[in-house]
């Protein structure tokens, strides 16, 4: 017994000492955001542990483990919840119960996960959810369309395309009572870039042109061609979202091939004749100077994997894979950004491109926080980072939906 205490207390000493990062002192709850951290990493050494002892595969952990927050719809005095289809697309509708004179606004929202978990049934997406619907006064539609590895590329975002074209149909924003002038598409990580996605989409068709009022992203993940701009390099080993464990998880949303990982992991994975895709994410072109640091841009290796992936050159998985004409018409525009994340240049090298075409963008950078605060804001685990964001986005969709 005293033998396994010691080992215990060791190997958690060890673990310590592995994963150990310095967290900035100007963060509001750094404790926390350590134990966040280091829960992730203890996820994913488990993950690892149990895919190499044949026990469940490497994302099913997550899946099973994310899956323990999901929560029934339960509506209350203000909000009918329930869940339903649109088009055999599950989705969860919070419909305000007070009687109104005025046609309402409508958010649709798609949550993150990887494209491996996660679920709008989560207990922080429904809080969200929630007070979105009650503060605007608004129809809140969360489709949960299907995931990966069962289901890849492009099964997610054909999935919101459909739920929300149905929505958009005039009968049944008529019988919720949505006001069609006022619809806004949100997401965050990787639902934030199958948002952006879906937007671009809808505008750049003819019959949806304009129906889409604004969009607002939250640390959005917005390109998969390169992964070592500076906050990918900065925030490599976390907090919490570490590179290899984005990695890992979302290109099983491509394939299962074991390859594609490796080679992104080492970015040189693209395949020849791609070069001119990274026009459209050169972070040496669009970062501002702040962000650059004394990073030096590197040239992608091309053309070094046989298998070819079409996914990857597809801008349904990265939404910034666009030219400007396709951007410049899109609608107005949130996008939240945190210092402390991989991601953080996507959102931002968005920001700046959408800018260069007169979209008008409203964005918010989060000194002082992590990828993924929105998903700690309910029992057990609190971050006042997190619901100061769901704040900020809650009050600029109040002002501008
Ligand atoms: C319902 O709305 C009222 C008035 O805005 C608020 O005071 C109350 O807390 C809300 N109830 C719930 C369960 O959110
Ligand atoms: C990226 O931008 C830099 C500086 O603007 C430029 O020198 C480089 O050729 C660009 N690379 C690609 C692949 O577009
Ligand atoms: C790619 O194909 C070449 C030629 O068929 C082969 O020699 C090489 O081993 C392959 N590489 C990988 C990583 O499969
Ligand atoms: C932008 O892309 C679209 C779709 O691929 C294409 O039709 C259009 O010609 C491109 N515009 C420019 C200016 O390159």
């Amino acid at each position: 017994m005293g033998n396994k205490m010691l080992l215990f207390g060791l190997s958690c000493i060890l673990l310590a000492y592995y994963t150990y990062i310095p967290i900035p002192e100007n963060f509001e709850e750094p404790w926390k955001v350590r134990l966040i951290d280091i829960l992730a990493k203890i996820a994913t050494l488990t993950a690892t542990f149990f895919e190499n002892m044949g026990l469940m595969k490497f994302e099913d952990f997550f899946f099973v483990l994310m899956r323990t927050q999901n929560i029934e719809a339960i509506s209350d005095e203000n909000l009918t919840v329930i869940d339903t289809d649109f088009s055999n697309i599950p989705v969860r509708l919070y419909l305000p119960k007070r009687k109104s004179e005025r046609q309402r606004p409508a958010v649709i929202y798609i949550h993150g996960g990887a494209f491996v978990t996660g679920s709008c049934k989560m207990r922080p997406y429904d809080f969200m959810n929630r007070m979105t619907a009650s503060r605007l006064d608004a129809v809140v539609v969360a489709p949960d369309f299907r995931l990966a590895p069962q289901y890849l590329f492009p099964a997610a975002i054909e999935d919101c395309i459909v739920a929300i074209k149905f929505f958009l149909q005039d009968k049944v924003l008529e019988k919720y009572g949505v006001d069609p002038a006022h619809i806004c598409i949100s997401g965050d990580s990787s639902g934030g870039g199958l948002a952006g996605s879906v937007t671009q989409l809808l505008q750049n068709d003819p019959e949806y042109r304009n129906k889409i009022k604004a969009q607002a992203i939250i640390y959005p993940s917005l390109q998969g061609i390169d992964t070592w701009t500076p906050s990918y390099r900065e925030y490599e080993n976390g907090p919490f979202l570490s590179r290899k464990l984005a990695i890992k998880l979302s290109t099983r949303y491509v394939t299962e091939d074991e390859e594609l990982p490796e080679a992104i992991l080492r970015n040189e994975y693209m395949p020849e004749g791609s070069r001119d895709l990274f026009k459209f994410v050169n972070w040496s072109h669009f970062l501002p100077e702040r962000y650059k640091k004394n990073h030096v841009y590197r040239e992608p290796v091309l053309g070094r994997l046989n298998a070819t992936y079409p996914a990857l050159l597809d801008s349904r998985l990265s939404p910034l894979l666009v030219n400007d004409s396709q951007l410049q018409n899109l609608p107005l525009t949130y996008i939240i950004t945190c210092e402390h994340d991989i991601l953080r240049d996507d959102g931002l090298i968005y920001v700046t491109r959408l800018r260069n075409v007169g979209v008008p963008v409203t964005h918010e950078h989060i000194e002082d926080t992590i990828h993924g605060a929105i998903s700690f804001v309910t029992a057990p685990m609190y971050l006042h980072s997190g619901l100061r964001i769901i704040d900020k986005y809650v009050s600029w969709l109040q002002e501008n939906l």
